[in-house]
This record gives C-alpha cells, structure tokens and sequence, in this order.
C-alpha cells in the first residue's frame, strides 16, 4: 500500500465506509468493505459462469455496476458461485476456501444472498469480516485469507475477477 493510499485511509475511513465499521488494521491493508443496497435477484435461467452484464446492473444499479466494471478491468471477468450443502463436492470446495491463501489480484466479492465470515490475517492479528447480502468486500492481492461458511450454511456471491484465469489460490504451505 503506498504513503497516498495510506494517508488517504487515515483521513477519509469514516466518510468512504459509512454503512461498515472498518477496523484500522484491515483499512491499513487497504481492505475495502461497504454495504449495498441491492434490488430483486432471480437466478433462475442466469448463466453463472457469465452471468449477463443487464442482470448485474439490475441487481446494482447502474452507478454500481460502473463501479465492478472499474474493478474488472477490460480483462476481467464476472462469475457467481452458489455454495450450500446441495453443491456437487461441497466439503471438497469448504476446504479449499477454508485453508488460508492469498491471489495475485483483489478478491473482489458482491454478496447476493446468504451469509458468511471470511478471515484475514496480518503477521500475527486476524480480523474477522462477516458479510451477507450486499457485503461488497475487496480484499487487496498478496493478502493472507480464508472463508466459511456460518450456520444458515448457504451463501451466494458475485465473483469480480481482473483476469481470464478466474479463483486461483496461493495456499501458504
Ligand atoms: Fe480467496
């Protein structure tokens, strides 16, 4: 994170995120976590491994929508992952969330329904983050993190990704 990226942390936190208290370890990160207010989702006949950019916007508005474009990049990609019990290899894919990594890029996530608590760690601190519906949360690359899944065991998430190559993780060992 640069001495402007920072400073600008430092004196604007209150006034980017006022809907998600932010705490000062994760905002020095750079990690970025609001609250969205989003409209009517029905996923029935979506394609999610490219779900059409008419129904994001739906879903965000069009204001939103030019905000996950910027963090697309011209790129990227956009996918959405359902995960409950009912997922084909569901306690493969919690384990493969559930063990700390890190990504070459942000990880970028809208959540559309559902809940969930992800983990970031810094050196020795880890903050935990729960998200639910409308949780946008960026969490920078090289960033150490993991996901589960809480007891409503169900979330579904907008997957922004700035490359073709979509989720890779970088475990740690
Ligand atoms: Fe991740």
């Amino acid at each position: 994170m640069s001495v402007a990226a920072v400073y600008h942390q430092l004196i604007f936190p209150i006034h980017r995120q006022p809907e998600v208290f932010v705490p000062f370890g994760l905002q020095l990160l750079g990690v970025g976590h609001e609250f969205w207010d989003l409209g009517h989702i029905d996923l029935q006949g979506i394609d999610l491994k490219s779900p059409p950019f008419d129904f994001i916007e739906r879903v965000v508005g069009q204001e939103k929508m030019d905000r996950l474009n910027t963090f697309r990049g011209p790129q990227g990609k956009f996918d959405i992952v359902c995960l409950s019990p009912q997922t084909p290899e569901w306690e493969e894919k919690k384990a493969l969330f559930a063990k700390p990594h890190t990504h070459n890029e942000p990880e970028i996530r809208l959540i559309l329904e559902g809940e969930g608590l992800f983990t970031i760690r810094d050196k020795g601190a880890q903050y935990p983050t729960f998200v639910q519906r409308g949780s946008l949360l960026v969490i920078p690359s090289d960033t150490v993190h993991s996901f589960a899944l809480t007891d409503k065991q169900t979330i579904t998430a907008l997957r922004v990704f700035q490359t073709k190559d979509g989720w890779v993780p970088n475990y740690l060992n």
